[in-house]
């Protein structure tokens, strides 16, 4: 007998029990499920709506269900058409008529709701472990090999001369904020919706702070309309995975170039690599490909909730139903994603020579000879034209770095300035050698010596911060 159908004549057309089921999805639930009906029975019983003795059958039989659930031994019944129900009646085969009390004073609509926001809440939590996971992975590589040096780019081409571990610090501020971004939701989503009903208010005088106290919840929600109508949640949870896969398609992105050979700044272990079924020279980073591909899905998905909720008047309507598969879905991804990255950043092996060697290509130093010339009391904009036309000079004489400059050609172009400054500067002794060493890759990275640059010194430090504040 269906619970619902005390009204209904006609059995339902298959055709709409197969559209409107929920089990295949919601079946996830079950523990959330169970764990709220326990608290809303032991409210049940203070509200006296159940006698001493009904609470403890009830709360017997579900805690037996829940030893099923958590051991893989329940079946569900794709004709009771969702969690809610299934539960409800597995625990009336179990514990008899006085399963019919359970609902009292409740509704699905703020079952799901509840439910739901537990799920969310225990998803956050391992969520969050996961980013440190990667965090962790992120700056155990950056402990090993964090002082090779990397060409930084703008527009994709050579810029500056940073240390790698100033790069992946970089991702790491990225997870940093995601873990921030979840941790406001779980604070925002801790609330009960229990005791909304189905959208006016349950019909008992229930002490909902005690009930929501019970479960975990700091509070509970101030509007029955809204605590069934409300997804917010849902958004929010779903933006920050979303966000926290870009991030992770971005990593992704860099080691796919990194470990092409023409690039050679790392190996992506075996470990980690695919083959190709046809070419036998290939090796491929596809976990890295897979979660940036992936990261669509979870984008999609944020979007789908969106457009899910924009046209729906309070309160409840099926239609929010369909907030499960895009929520699990972007939770279970972000989740995997993470710890895939982990794993490929802590087996990355990193060629410090090839990284190198790009690092000197493209004057990467330029700005830093100009930062010289600076402290040497020359105007910036005309520092920017002297080295401007070192590095004109340098590539047509194929000459590959700043550094490699003859002494002469330092001298001629301060010569040849507009600026009055700059033009003393030219006899001035060891300035050839002065603007050298500020020209190599170790004088550059030394010169961004703020809080936040990539001198050596800053980045210990960062590190030292990130280490301490992770516990490694
Ligand atoms: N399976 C439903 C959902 O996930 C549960 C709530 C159904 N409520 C209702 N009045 N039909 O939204």
């Amino acid at each position: 007998m269906r619970l619902w159908g005390g009204r209904f004549d006609d059995e339902p057309d298959a055709r709409m029990a197969d559209f409107t089921r929920s089990i295949d999805v919601d079946g996830e639930l079950a523990i959330d499920d169970i764990a709220g009906s326990i608290a809303h029975v032991r409210g049940l019983g203070r509200a006296g709506l159940l006698a001493p003795e009904e609470v403890e059958a009830l709360e017997r039989g579900l805690a037996s269900l829940r030893d099923d659930v958590e051991a893989g031994r329940i079946a569900w019944d794709p004709s009771l058409e969702d969690v809610h129900l299934n539960l409800e009646t597995l625990l009336t085969e179990r514990v008899g008529p006085v399963g019919g009390k359970l609902h009292t004073g409740r509704s699905r609509n703020d079952q799901v709701a509840t439910d739901l926001r537990l799920w969310t809440r225990r998803a956050i939590d391992r969520l969050d472990a996961s980013v440190l996971v990667l965090e962790r992975a992120l700056v155990g590589l950056a402990d090993r090999d964090g002082d090779a040096v990397l060409p930084g780019a703008t527009h994709i081409q050579p810029a500056q001369p940073v240390l790698l571990a100033h790069h992946l610090l970089a991702y790491v501020e990225m997870l940093e904020r995601d873990r921030g971004r979840f941790a406001d939701a779980r604070t925002r989503l801790n609330v009960a919706p229990l005791g909304a009903g189905a959208l006016a208010g349950a019909g008992y005088p229930l002490d909902r702070a005690a009930t929501a106290a019970e479960l975990g919840f700091d509070g509970v929600t101030a509007n029955s309309l809204d605590a069934v109508a409300d997804r917010d949640f849902v958004v929010d949870v779903q933006a920050a995975a979303a966000l926290g896969m870009v991030h992770l398609s971005r990593l992704a992105e860099e080691i796919t170039w990194w470990s092409n050979p023409r690039f050679g700044f790392v190996h992506v272990a075996d470990a980690f690599s695919t083959g190709s079924s046809m070419m036998p020279n290939k090796k491929n980073p596809d976990p890295a490909e897979l979660v940036r591909g992936r990261t669509a899905g979870v984008i999609g998905g944020l979007t789908a909730t969106l457009t899910l909720l924009k046209g729906l008047p309070l309160a409840y309507q099926r239609d929010l139903q369909e907030d499960k598969p895009a929520l699990f879905s972007a939770v279970g991804t972000l989740d995997a994603s993470l710890r895939v990255m982990a794993g490929l950043v802590e087996t990355l092996t990193i060629d410090r020579d090839r990284m190198r060697a790009a690092a000197e290509e493209g004057y990467t130093t330029a700005t830093a000879l100009a930062d010289a010339l600076v402290r040497r009391g020359v105007p910036f904009r005309a520092a920017h034209h002297i080295v401007g036309g070192l590095v004109g000079g340098a590539e047509a004489e194929g000459i590959g770095t700043l550094a490699a400059l003859p002494d002469e050609a330092f001298r001629a172009a301060l010569d040849g300035s507009d600026d009055a400054v700059a033009r003393s500067l030219a006899d001035a002794p060891g300035i050839a050698a002065e603007l050298r060493a500020a020209a190599t890759l170790e004088g550059s990275l030394a010169a961004a010596d703020v809080v936040g640059g990539t001198a050596p010194a800053r980045v210990a430090t960062a590190l030292a911060d990130a280490r301490s504040r992770l516990g490694i």
